[in-house]
């Protein structure tokens, strides 16, 4: 067997993260486009020299992603790291479970699943919706035009994660700075590892208050619990906290400027605000916003559409574009609030499927509901063109959205 090649038998050079320098912001980066169309399955260069393999198809990606012989610990050899600072991630002494596999993973999985089921989200729909009414409410009185990121998008789900969590929202400036620096793919590893440390000792601490005086929030009933240490209560809390606020931020963002970029869609969502639910799925696939793939590394070998992946050897799993494959969606580079897009993989797949989903389908669903159906004037304060974007973190955005109303 012998690695793909492209179409016309030359496999370019590509090394990863792809620039998204060129083409619509909204698309992935043109390099993995072409690779999906000739080579979903192909070798790709990292940033210290290794390789490793770039899966770019909807099929090929939640193959490997429902498949136990892909690992998704960082401390197997051979594991693929985007950044000296993801590297740096892993010699942290207490990894968190979405870089551990089962049984461990199962483990300290199956202690949250209670809180993030859908019959537990739902019940949180007034709290989720009075936290975006009072938000909403401050913006509009601070009058246009608002950053919607600052003024919006990021304190909805960060109150959410703080209320669920038992975390003081005071302290949003503090873990939100470290959450940037742990996501951005060009903080070099001092950063990183002094942005672990801080936030491990702020969770440590947390964690151990709420040992001694114990409340019902998520991360008080993990420090009650016996088996389990305090230093993995506070990891499992730490993820939380990173994934439960930047993750949701992001969307409400950038899928206010997808659907300010495509009127026609904003006015078939403000015409019918019930459509709200399955623009989210929409936008969710549309944007992939985990947009520098998930990583995985093999540990034996296995045979891929006619391609053999050899133990040892890691594996880019690209959700972006196997979220436009045209075998699944049917003009995929199109944005379609009405179209079934509920099977997008962006909340990935397999035993790792995003934990949060439930909440974060609701926290989408509420904030953009009420953004458009309480400001049908929404529009940019700038020119589409002078909006700045998060290429280079791990979870794609925007820097700043100025809007007015
Ligand atoms: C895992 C995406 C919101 C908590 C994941 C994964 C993806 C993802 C792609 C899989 C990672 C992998 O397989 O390597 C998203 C997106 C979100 C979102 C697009 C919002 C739009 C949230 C929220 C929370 C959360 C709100 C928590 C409150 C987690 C956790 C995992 C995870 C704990 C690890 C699950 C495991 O390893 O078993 N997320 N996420 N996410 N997400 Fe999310």
């Amino acid at each position: 067997m012998t690695p793909a090649t492209a179409a016309d038998g030359t496999s370019q050079s590509l090394v990863l993260p792809a620039s998204r320098a060129t083409g619509c912001p909204f698309d992935p980066p043109p390099a993995y486009d072409q690779a999906l169309r000739h080579e979903p399955v192909r070798r790709a260069n990292l940033w210290d020299g290794t390789s490793c393999w770039l899966l770019t198809g909807y099929h090929q990606v939640r193959s490997v992603l429902g498949d136990r012989r892909f690992s998704a610990d960082a401390r197997v050899p051979g594991f693929p790291f985007l950044s000296p600072g993801r590297r740096e991630l892993v010699n942290r002494t207490t990894p968190s479970f979405i870089r551990m596999d089962d049984p461990e993973h199962a483990r300290q999985r199956r202690m949250l699943t209670g809180d993030f089921i859908i019959k537990r989200v739902d019940a949180m729909r007034p709290q989720i919706q009075q936290v975006v009414d009072d938000t909403l409410d401050r913006m509009v009185a601070k009058g246009a035009p608002a950053d919607l990121v600052t003024d919006f998008a990021l304190p909805v789900p960060s109150l959410v994660i703080c209320l669920l969590l038992g975390v003081p929202y005071e302290d949003h400036e503090f873990f939100q700075r470290h959450s940037r620096t742990l996501l951005d793919l060009a903080s070099g590893p001092e950063p990183v590892r002094a942005s672990i440390q801080s936030l491990t000792d702020y969770l440590s601490d947390l964690t151990a208050r709420r040992r001694r005086d114990p409340d019902d929030s998520v991360l008080g009933r993990l420090a009650q619990r016996e088996d389990i240490s305090l230093g993995e209560a506070a990891s499992m809390g730490l993820l939380l906290l990173v994934a439960g606020h930047e993750t949701t931020a992001n969307m409400t963002a950038l899928g206010t400027l997808a659907l300010l970029r495509n009127p026609d869609q904003a006015a078939l969502l403000r015409g019918e605000p019930d459509l709200a639910k399955g623009a989210v799925e929409e936008l969710l696939r549309y944007l992939s916003i985990v947009h520098s793939g998930l990583p995985r590394v093999a540990l034996e070998d296995v045979e891929l559409d006619g391609t053999l992946i050899r133990a040892g050897e890691g594996v880019m799993l690209m959700l972006s574009t196997a979220n436009r494959d045209a075998g699944l969606f049917e003009d995929g580079d199109r944005l379609d609030i009405t179209r079934e897009a509920r099977r997008h993989l962006a909340f990935g797949f397999g035993v790792h499927q995003c934990l949060g989903q439930p909440l974060a389908r609701v926290e989408l669903e509420v904030a953009l509901r009420t953004l458009f159906g309480r400001l049908p004037g929404l529009r940019l304060a700038v020119p589409f063109e002078e909006i700045t974007y998060r290429t280079d973190m791990a979870v794609y955005g925007v820097n700043e959205l100025p809007v007015s109303w």
